[in-house]
């Protein structure tokens, strides 16, 4: 199976823990508060889904969700700057739902920061709503960040 996934050189396919060496270096450049590596391997030995987005043969964006009691929770998107702006994110986005739908899932959950306004235009693209706020939820530069809920039904 492992060997398969490694000539699969265009789109999406399950990520690997050999890919995490990329996948941290598109996480630690594409956020002021990245993952770490760790928090990827954790994920991957949960059986979370997690994914990755070739282009050319090279890995240019990660995405990462858990699924529990019907529900889904997008964890984490991400695209290489180098490759914003032309539909991958959009598109691992669609990929997790569906992924989450057919094993289910009827209701996806996600957080992000009040400043992120490329990811909450996104998410309201994909009919996602605002259902709460988490107050200064992340770490920000001089201080603390507030998180918007969103929510969508599958
Ligand atoms: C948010 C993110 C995943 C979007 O991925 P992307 O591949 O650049 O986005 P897409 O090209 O699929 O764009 C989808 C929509 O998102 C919105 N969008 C994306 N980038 C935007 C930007 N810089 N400014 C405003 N809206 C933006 C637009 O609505 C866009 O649709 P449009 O192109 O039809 O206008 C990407 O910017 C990213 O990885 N950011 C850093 C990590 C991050 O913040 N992840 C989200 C954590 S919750």
């Amino acid at each position: 199976m492992v060997a398969v996934l490694r000539h699969c050189t265009q789109g999406l396919r399950p990520m690997l823990a050999e890919d995490l060496p990329r996948v941290m270096e598109i996480e630690t450049r594409a956020y002021e508060y990245s993952w770490s590596e760790q928090i990827f391997r954790d994920c991957l030995q949960s059986g979370y889904s997690c994914w990755v987005y070739l282009q050319e043969g090279e890995i240019v964006a990660h995405g990462v969700m858990m699924e529990v009691a019907g529900e889904c929770h997008i964890l984490n998107l991400c695209v290489d700057p180098d490759w914003q702006r032309r539909g991958i994110g959009r598109r691992m986005l669609r990929h997790l739902l569906g992924v989450a739908r057919r094993r289910g899932a009827d209701t996806a959950f996600l957080e992000v920061r009040v400043s992120n306004e490329a990811a909450i235009r996104l998410y309201e693209s994909e009919g996602f709503c605002e259902t709460g706020r988490r107050r200064d939820y992340y770490p920000a530069a001089g201080g603390r960040e507030d998180a918007v809920l969103f929510a969508k039904a599958l």
